[in-house]
């Protein structure tokens, strides 16, 4: 059976620029789906086709049990979609604006005041109910925003990039009312460019890149698909490092031979590939101690989504018509502008 939000052969073509290249999705109820792609992947293009504001070049959706192009009225009642039905007036209040998306949907006067107060409570926005929007800032905004979306209940929630642009502390809020509102039931997809984001929040993970999906599966899947799996050490003392390296070689992944430790002098720090995880962790930490080697810091070291995300984009930028070089040269060069713009994005959140 096709989940709440189901989507087969997608195309979506803009002149020359195929948005959508052939997209198939299939969200669970109640779960959440994170679709996750640099600018331009073709996210929005997604969220719009299946929120019946765009139609596709070809292809099927059905969303909440509903065909998108047969009966694109009957979808919009059954969606919420924050950031883009829901049109806030600057003039009006919260409590005002909140009001108004109830009279739309025609819920009864008193039922729609009743909604908008649960809303402003939910999304801390109490204190600025009766202040005209405009004097919102863009955390607050958002909020309004997302109540706006869920005035009505809507069994199957799209957002397209809900958090780009709130600072820390409205991230996290938001994160936490998303969570709420999948907890009570709402399917989701949601689009992001945030990877802490989709790992927080999202059941699976689905990564766009030119129009096509190109990996799919929980984040831990698609991170021990990557591989990389390592440990971490830093030793005490300096001295001590060739022997805590010719320890750790016979661990490696890559054979003795070639020993694949990577030693950082002025840290102290060792690292090996591994694979065997918290048994082999523990077995190494028995091996440093009797050897009489004391270490300031170990650890199991996973790869990060951002680690998946470089290796499955990081050629995202070459031509299709050639084939996807494996080679760590395209990696270098493709995968290290968006290595950068990640790690800004990262600390953005922090
Ligand atoms: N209305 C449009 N007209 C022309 N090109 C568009 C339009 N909408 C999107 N595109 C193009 O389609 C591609 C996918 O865009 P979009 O879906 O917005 O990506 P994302 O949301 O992942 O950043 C981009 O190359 C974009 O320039
Ligand atoms: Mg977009």
């Amino acid at each position: 059976m096709p989940g709440a939000i189901y989507a087969e052969g997608l195309v979506k073509t803009f002149g020359e620029v195929r948005a959508l290249d052939g997209v198939d999705l299939d969200v669970p109820e109640g779960t959440v789906l994170g679709l996750l792609g640099p600018n331009g992947a073709g996210k929005t293009t997604a969220v719009r086709v299946l929120t019946t504001l765009l139609t596709p070049d070809s292809g099927k959706a059905v969303v909440a049990g509903l065909d998108v192009l047969k009966q694109p009225h009957e979808v919009r009642r059954s969606i919420g979609l924050s950031g883009q039905f829901a049109a806030i007036d600057e003039y009006l209040t919260g409590r005002e604006n909140l009001q108004m998306v109830g009279q739309l949907y025609q819920l009864p006067a008193r039922e729609a005041k009743a909604r908008a107060a649960e809303l402003l409570e939910r999304f801390n926005l109490s204190d600025a109910a009766d202040r005209t929007a405009k004097t919102y800032s863009g955390g607050m905004r958002r909020r309004l925003d997302l109540a706006a979306a869920l005035v009505v209940r809507p069994p199957v929630m799209f957002m397209d990039e809900p958090t780009t642009g709130l600072d820390p502390r409205n991230r996290l809020q938001l994160w936490e009312v998303i969570e709420d509102l999948v907890a009570g039931g709402t399917t989701l997809l949601l689009t992001t460019q945030y990877l802490e984001e989709a790992d927080r929040l999202a059941h699976d993970i689905a990564v766009v890149d030119h129009g096509k999906v190109i990996a799919r599966g929980t984040s831990d899947q698609l991170k021990a698909q990557t591989g990389g799996e390592r440990i971490e050490v830093v030793v005490h003392d300096r001295g001590q490092i060739p022997t805590a390296e010719a320890l750790l070689a016979a661990h490696s992944v890559q054979g003795a031979a070639q020993s694949g430790v990577t030693v950082e002098q002025h840290t102290r720090r060792l690292t090996v590939p591994v694979t065997g995880g918290a048994k082999l962790l523990a077995e190494v930490i028995r091996e440093l101690d009797s050897r009489g080697i004391e270490i300031d810091d170990i650890g199991l070291r996973r790869p990060t989504l951002d680690d998946v995300f470089i290796t499955l984009t990081g050629h995202g930028a070459e031509d299709e018509e050639t084939a996807p070089a494996e080679g760590d040269a395209t990696e270098a060069a493709g995968g290290k502008k968006k290595r950068k713009s990640r790690k800004q994005k990262k600390e953005a959140v922090k």
